[in-house]
């Protein structure tokens, strides 16, 4: 996990375990940080009348609006608001996007887009593959936009904003505001990732894992509830959440990291066989990659 600051105005981090922060400001142009945000929130502060015209629990959709994400399977709900935005080459079109977020939510889908693809080129060039190599493999081809809203709440020890899991995957961009809440395990320790101005947090996901054999590693992140807030963060998952337009693409480990003392730890798998797993396990606090070693 890093920080990428991309609108630099203070990196003093503020607690004692460090997050590094990788300065990118050269590679592309600024975030506006605080305008997504409150674009988002406007959203979600809106009367009920138009989050009910989004409100939906079918995952096909490629805007829609929900609440606790594992309703009905879970005892407890993760105590927060969302709205996707399913981008694939293009974000969704503008009319079925909320008047209040459409223009903010297409800007940003480009600009993050862009930061997705050089970051992808730093990591295929840590790797020794060619800067390319994660975009030619599709990593940053469709986006899942997640906007949440996490509201105060008086009795935060009862909930959690969203629990314990990894993502699932390339990677995620986050975009938080100054409200601490986000959460990493490290050594067995839940590790506070603070807020720091024009940053944003990049993890990798389980798919990055699967297809790197274990090199990089998915992160485990969870969010507190509060008793102060809203809390909004917009998160960009670097991979298709909609089964039908996924492709049957197979991913499995790159051949070029494997050798004979790095054997594949991974079995070859689908976007789609991936998808149906996530779905049918959901937020369990295991890695999506588990189930798929040799
Ligand atoms: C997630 C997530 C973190 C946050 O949506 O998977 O970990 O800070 N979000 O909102």
């Amino acid at each position: 996990m890093f920080h990428v600051n991309v609108d630099l105005t203070d990196t003093s981090p503020n607690n004692d375990f460090t997050i590094p922060i990788v300065d990118l400001r050269d590679k592309v142009r600024r975030v506006e940080v605080v305008d997504k945000v409150r674009g988002i929130r406007g959203f979600h502060e809106k009367n009920g009348e138009q989050r009910k015209r989004f409100y939906s629990r079918d995952n096909e959709k490629r805007v829609r609006y929900f609440s606790n994400g594992k309703l009905f399977r879970y005892m407890a709900a993760n105590w927060r608001d969302n709205i996707v935005f399913v981008a694939n080459s293009e974000p969704p079109n503008s009319a079925e996007m909320p008047p209040l977020c459409r223009d903010i939510v297409a800007e940003y889908t480009k600009k993050v887009r862009v930061l997705g693809i050089t970051i992808f080129e730093l990591l295929s060039e840590a790797l020794g593959l060619k800067p390319s190599y994660f975009k030619e493999m599709d990593c940053a081809e469709a986006l899942y936009i997640l906007g949440q809203y996490y509201p105060q709440w008086p009795e935060p020890e009862l909930t959690m904003g969203i629990t314990k899991h990894t993502d699932c995957d390339f990677m995620t961009i986050l975009l938080q505001d100054m409200i601490v809440g986000l959460q990493i395990l490290h050594e067995n320790q839940w590790i506070n990732v603070p807020p720091v101005r024009g940053a944003l947090v990049v993890t990798i996901g389980d798919i990055l894992q699967l297809v790197t054999n274990d090199r990089f590693i998915s992160v485990y992140p969870q969010v507190l509830s509060k008793n102060i807030g809203p809390r909004i963060s917009v998160a960009t998952f670097f991979m298709n959440y909609t089964i039908s337009e996924c492709t049957s693409k197979i991913y499995g480990p790159i051949k070029e990291l494997l050798s004979e003392e790095n054997p594949p730890v991974y079995r070859d798998i689908t976007m789609k066989e991936i998808l149906t797993n996530y779905y049918a396990k959901g937020l369990d606090g295991n890695s999506y990659s588990q189930p798929l070693r040799l």
